[in-house]
């Protein structure tokens, strides 16, 4: 259900002397609840790494209400950036630029460059403009667990760490943002999400994959992330009723996460079909995976989505999450046995 999503003045005030007391902030955006701290103000967000239990060489997006303000953190933006921006700010894109100078490595991690994203969010547009400034936000979740798509989430995984929780319903895109980088003109993807590599190579022509030369770091793509804490398994889309029975061999509960119906009663499955839609299945993705894990089962079972590029961006975040990849057409190489 799509909840109104705009804030009172008097929690955009709460919230903003908060970011200017040096305290930190849960918003909602569009793609999933960022935990904030004004960005210039190192203390500030030093205190999110705390928190989330994040290592501190784990460079952080800030926010921006427009790109109004862009040169006071990007030293040169280039051309293509601009087109980008143009096209898709604000929304589900962060792109990663050089840095200007008095950017705090606290931010950055050390590095040169500093990634920025305008979101779309009716809510996180009111604060980022009633507070006039960067906010710098990781996902509002715990290191390497699922990011939070709705406010119930944060306070799940952040409890009282959070003075100030602004509750903007449910994420519609679910996902976190496609990361972008630069080399000259040329733009290369560091993680696939809203913005999708075809509406990307649309407006620029190629689009290069994989990690850059001078890899930047993206925590992202370490081996587990964006995980549930019951071990998960995909299995190949044709398998995943004959995987349902043997994982619920002797009574024992397993949770699955298909895109259609089983074909027959499993007993002791908890099943969930998330549809054959991506943005929907995108959308609900992290809530079906925290239903799963609270389940009380053994395993969870993804069914493997297609390999289309619409899912890519799902894909990438179920290999992250999964602790075993079962099959030998899912192109990593791993083969699980399961329970
Ligand atoms: O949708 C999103 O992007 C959400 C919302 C809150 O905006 N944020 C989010 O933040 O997912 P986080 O910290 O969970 O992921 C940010 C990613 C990390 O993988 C980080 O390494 C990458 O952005 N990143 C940040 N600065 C970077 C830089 N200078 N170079 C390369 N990657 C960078
Ligand atoms: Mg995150």
């Amino acid at each position: 259900m799509v909840r109104v999503v705009r804030a009172t003045q008097v929690e955009i005030d709460t919230a903003v002397q908060a970011l200017r007391n040096g305290e930190l902030v849960a918003f909602p955006t569009e793609t999933v609840y960022g935990l904030g701290a004004n960005a210039q103000n190192p203390a500030a967000v030093a205190k999110i790494f705390e928190v989330k239990g994040r290592p501190p060489s784990h460079p952080l997006i800030v926010h921006l209400d427009s790109p109004r303000f862009l040169h006071r953190w990007v030293r040169e933006v280039p051309q293509v950036a601009t087109r980008l921006a143009e096209a898709f700010w604000p929304g589900p894109l962060t792109m990663v630029l050089p840095r200007a100078g008095n950017v705090h490595d606290v931010i950055t991690g050390g590095q040169d460059t500093i990634a920025i994203r305008v979101p779309a969010h009716p809510m996180a547009q009111q604060l980022l403009t009633a507070f006039g400034g960067g906010i710098a936000a990781p996902s509002a979740n715990r290191f390497g667990r699922l990011s939070p798509t709705r406010a119930e989430h944060v306070r799940e995984e952040l409890g009282e760490a959070v003075r100030v929780l602004l509750d903007g319903g449910e994420c519609q895109v679910g996902l976190e943002s496609t990361i972008v980088c630069f080399e000259g003109e040329s733009v290369r993807l560091l993680r696939p999400g809203g913005v999708t590599a075809a509406q990307i190579r649309a407006l620029v022509g190629e689009l290069f994959s994989g990690p850059a030369g001078a890899a930047p770091r993206v925590p992202g793509s370490g081996p587990t992330h964006y995980a549930p804490t019951t071990p998960m398994t995909i299995v190949p889309a044709g398998e995943i009723d004959a995987q349902a029975d043997a994982a619920s061999v002797g009574a024992r509960r397993v949770a699955v996460l298909a895109q259609r119906l089983p074909l027959r009663a499993h007993k002791y499955a908890t099943w969930i079909n998330a549809g054959r839609r991506p943005e929907s299945y995108g959308r609900d993705l992290y809530n079906n995976l925290r239903t799963l894990d609270k389940a009380g089962c053994a395993h969870i079972l993804v069914q493997a989505v297609p390999d289309l590029e619409a899912w890519d961006a799902i894909r990438d975040r179920l290999v992250k999450a999964a602790t075993a990849v079962a099959g030998a057409d899912d192109g990593t190489g791993t083969r699980a046995v399961l329970p």
